[in-house]
């Protein structure tokens, strides 16, 4: 098997060491870490100086090459286990009806299995506009997540903030956008799903991010230092019917990421975008029949028209279902103020 680079650490400082060689991509995940007299040592894939332990040569056993659902199924021989869960850093988010009848030694095994440290429930999604999560913590009580995701670090508490992994192509796409050098308003920025990829990956050059959740705030505001591009976003606190006036006219690109309509938004929208125009993102929900006739397309456009503006459609992305016969549908417009 032959030695391999090991960090060393006190029992009680296991958690800060993994976390710390997680960041820096030099946790060997494919070897089990080894717990010694009052200390515990974790693979690493390089033997790199550092503050956090000390580094040995040691030998470590691999884990075995089964797959989780085998794993979970095998730690709880007796429970119907779910088909998939989500992984948020060292947390393992359950789907909302999964494992009700579990308990302690429940969650134990399940954080053994999927080699995570902490458990959650998912919980329907309030449906008042600062859709806020509802998250149940069941192994662990620190609901803070640090996940990664295209090159993107996004911080929040998941018992406080909503994330939905469903919309990873949309967070995906973002990042990919011809879009740099541009300054965006982010009408709804929760904790920068949009805006952060927009800064990271597509190298705009500002972002004006408008919320009004402080629990996404501090979520944002955390994010935004992780991806070490907090001096090109400013974040206007409070209810963008009251911040977005503030940005009359500075808009290459709009965001308008509310659902299940951005609609009320749509007025300050336009008004923020540049005197000759730019792109709008607009999310809404929208039935499958007005997907299929092309009426949700085109009664968008009316109304955007409406507001005195010249309208192109660039683009329609299908993020994902929302409930049956639902689709979260972004429209991509191209506007010019008449
Ligand atoms: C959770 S995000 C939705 C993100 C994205 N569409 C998704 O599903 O991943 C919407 C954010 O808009 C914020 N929000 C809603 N209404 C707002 C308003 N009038 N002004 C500022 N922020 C608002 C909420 O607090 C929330 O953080």
């Amino acid at each position: 098997m032959g030695l391999r680079p090991a960090l060393i650490v006190p029992t009680h400082r296991a958690d800060d060491a993994r976390s710390w060689a997680l960041e820096r991509g030099l946790l060997d995940t494919s070897f089990h870490p080894l717990s010694l007299d009052g200390e515990v040592a974790w693979p690493l894939t390089d033997a790199i100086q550092c503050d956090i332990g000390r580094i040995e040569k040691m030998e470590f056993q691999p884990r075995m090459a089964i797959d989780p659902h085998t794993r979970l199924q095998q730690a709880l021989p007796n429970m119907k286990t779910p088909r998939r869960w989500e992984i948020l850093d060292d947390l393992v988010l359950l789907p909302q009806d999964a494992l009700l009848d579990g308990d302690e030694s429940t969650w134990i095994a399940v954080a053994q299995a999927l080699h995570c440290q902490r458990v959650a429930r998912q919980a329907e999604i309030e449906s008042g506009p600062k859709r806020r999560s509802q998250v149940e913590m069941l192994l662990g009580n620190y609901g803070w997540v640090n996940h990664l995701e295209n090159g993107v670090r996004y911080l929040f508490d998941v018992t406080k903030v909503m994330f939905s992994s469903g919309n990873i192509t949309e967070r995906r796409r973002m990042g990919n956008t011809d879009s740099a050098g541009d300054i965006v308003v982010d009408m709804f920025a929760g904790i920068g799903y949009y805006s952060i990829p927009l800064l990271v990956n597509a190298g705009v050059s500002y972002v004006h991010a408008c919320e009004m959740n402080p629990d996404s705030i501090e979520g944002l505001t955390k994010g935004l230092s992780a991806n070490k591009v907090a001096e090109r976003c400013r974040i206007l606190r409070g209810d963008n019917q009251d911040t977005a006036p503030l940005l009359k006219g500075v808009a290459d690109r709009v965001l308008l990421g509310l659902l299940p309509s951005s609609k009320e938004a749509w007025p300050l929208a336009v008004e923020c975008l540049k005197i000759e125009g730019g792109v709008i993102h607009v999310h809404m929900n929208a039935t499958e029949e007005s997907l299929e006739d092309g009426t949700f397309v085109s009664t968008t456009v009316e109304e955007f028209e409406t507001l005195g503006c010249k309208v192109e459609v660039l683009h329609l992305e299908d993020v994902k279902s929302y409930s049956p016969h639902i689709r979260h549908v972004v429209l991509d417009l191209k506007v010019t103020k008449l």
